[in-house]
């Protein structure tokens, strides 16, 4: 059997990295994207010692992306499964936000996510493919100070759904993982005020952010044969939080 590969979108720190270590440990030729790789390249030396290839792109530029995929499939003949994980929050009130914050938010975290979709499928139109994207509990639930963030985590919802109805003919799959509280730097804010943390961690079952790592068993069985009759769903990972 070739080895399977895997391209993940903001690799570089946080859920992208968790799963990214996730699927080499499972055995996938494992690639990532980041900005700033190429000058931070020491910062990077556990991607290294682990095989896991990082490489510069910014998720918003289509031209770079598609050069990538184009890559993994010239050296391994396919590319098995893209994770779109690449995002960003912004912790702003919503009568603060900016044009030009929110438009970043819904570039970044929506329309490149719908851009790297269709690369991929135009790519792998003759295979098939798998495609997981990275939403949010707060594209089910809403919350103070997420406005633009979560209505795009709720458009990519709504996009997997569709997406997965429109290419299943084509042996594509097309699911969602929503995380919860993960302990990131996207939460940095939260965990350095122990009043919020605290706050939080009430509303949370398991009473615990998520790991990183907690992601990568639902990418990876999304990912599997197991998970062949599942397309257009949306996967949560959050410790109980939704469940109340
Ligand atoms: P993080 O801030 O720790 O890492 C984000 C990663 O995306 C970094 O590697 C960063 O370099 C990359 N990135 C951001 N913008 C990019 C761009 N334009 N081009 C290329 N790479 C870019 O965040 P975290 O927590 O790991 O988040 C990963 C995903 O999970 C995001 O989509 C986020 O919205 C989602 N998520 C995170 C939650 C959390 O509690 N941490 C909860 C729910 C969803």
């Amino acid at each position: 059997m070739p080895q399977k590969t895997v391209l993940i979108t903001g690799a570089t720190r946080g859920i992208g990295r968790g799963i990214a270590i996730g699927f080499q440990e499972a055995g996938y030729a494992v690639f990532g994207t980041g900005r700033n790789i190429n000058a931070h390249k020491a910062d990077f030396s556990w991607a290294k010692e682990k095989g896991i290839e990082l490489l510069e792109a910014d998720v918003s530029n289509q031209t770079a992306m598609e050069e990538i995929i184009k890559k993994i499939r010239t050296s391994h003949g396919r590319l098995d499964v893209l994770i779109n994980n690449a995002g960003i929050a912004a912790n702003t009130p919503a009568s603060r936000i900016t044009p030009e914050e929110a438009q970043k938010i819904i570039d970044t975290n929506f329309k490149a996510v719908f851009q790297n979709c269709q690369a991929y499928y135009l790519a792998q139109r003759k295979e098939g493919g798998n495609i997981i994207n990275v939403a949010s509990v707060l594209g089910m639930v809403g919350t103070t100070l997420a406005s633009v963030y979560s209505g795009t985590k709720g458009a990519v919802i709504a996009m997997t759904r569709s997406l997965a109805i429109e290419w299943a003919s084509s042996g594509f799959r097309v699911n969602a993982i929503c995380p919860g509280f993960i302990d990131t730097d996207m939460t940095g804010m939260i965990k350095k005020r122990e009043a919020i943390l605290a706050k939080m961690l009430e509303f949370i079952p398991q009473k615990r952010l998520g790991k990183p790592e907690d992601l990568a068993g639902a990418a990876l069985f999304l990912a599997s044969d197991g998970a062949s009759y599942i397309t257009g769903q949306t996967l949560v990972v959050d410790g109980g939080l939704t469940a109340m």
